[in-house]
């Protein structure tokens, strides 16, 4: 069951939710099918890093987790023992559910805003997670409430817990217009099995709501905010995709 509380969601962020379900979901499954985004090649990556690192039972949090299909599979020989999902959309949440059925863990999933909902378990789950999860939900953000939800991320995590942060990035010095220029050439390019309707509902999500940051940037949030170590697992899979690791 979803968390009922947490089911009273605004007007707005369903109506977000349901548009990114209806138009952009099975354009998200068909570049993970052709693997145009590097899934498979970055899931391997984290996959090795979740087994090296937690040797320990594992409690782990997924923002923006859509139908946790890859995290699923990273997982399925991990140490997991609690897993809590928070995304927007109820139907990619109830795949999650199926998805994360294969593991055998404590599941929790709370739709809504994870932006709102880290506030909340501020209050009651404090120093909790072993690893937090953000894949490829941070970008949309602003810098200043993807700085404001890093320091609370690590208020969330436990002495020895790891933020996991897997997006798309600028690279250093690039501007936003430079960096979705070449973002999109390369989609035009390479991602040949979109249809041009498909590649138009891509540009102008990725126009109007992409903004990513530059490794840099993430380094000095990570220095604000007192972290003892930061690390790039993977840099520049697709020209663009990077896996960042703060360190409590
Ligand atoms: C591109 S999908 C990524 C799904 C999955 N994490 C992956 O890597 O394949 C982005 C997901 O983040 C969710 N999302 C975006 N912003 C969110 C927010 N502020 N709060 C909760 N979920 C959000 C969307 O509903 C969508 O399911």
């Amino acid at each position: 069951m979803l968390d009922k509380k947490t089911l009273i969601a605004t007007e707005n962020q369903s109506f977000q939710s349901q548009e990114f379900f209806n138009d952009q979901w099975k354009v998200y499954q068909k570049i993970l099918d052709n693997n145009y985004m590097g899934h498979h090649e970055i899931y391997s990556v984290l996959e090795k890093f979740l087994l090296s690192y937690f040797q320990q039972p594992l409690k782990m949090l997924d923002l923006g987790c859509g139908d946790a299909n890859f995290t699923a599979q990273a997982l399925l020989n991990s140490t997991i023992t609690s897993y809590q999902g928070i995304d927007l959309s109820i139907p990619a949440l109830e795949i999650a559910k199926d998805n994360m059925g294969k593991i055998q863990c404590d599941t929790t999933f709370t739709q809504g805003n994870f932006s709102e909902l880290i506030p909340e378990l501020m209050l009651t789950q404090r120093h909790s997670f072993d690893a937090i999860l953000c894949s490829f939900a941070l970008h949309h953000l602003s810098l200043e409430e993807k700085d404001l939800i890093i320091s609370q991320i690590k208020e969330l995590l436990t002495f020895n817990g790891v933020f996991i942060l897997i997006d798309v990035f600028r690279q250093a010095a690039e501007d936003r217009e430079t960096y979705l220029r070449r973002y999109l050439q390369s989609v035009r390019q390479d991602w040949s099995l979109l249809t041009s309707q498909e590649y138009l509902l891509l540009e102008n999500h990725i126009s109007t709501s992409d903004f990513p940051e530059t490794q840099q940037t993430f380094h000095a949030i990570s220095q604000k905010y007192n972290f003892s170590r930061f690390e790039c697992l993977c840099d520049n899979v697709n020209n663009a995709t990077q896996i960042l690791c703060f360190y409590r």
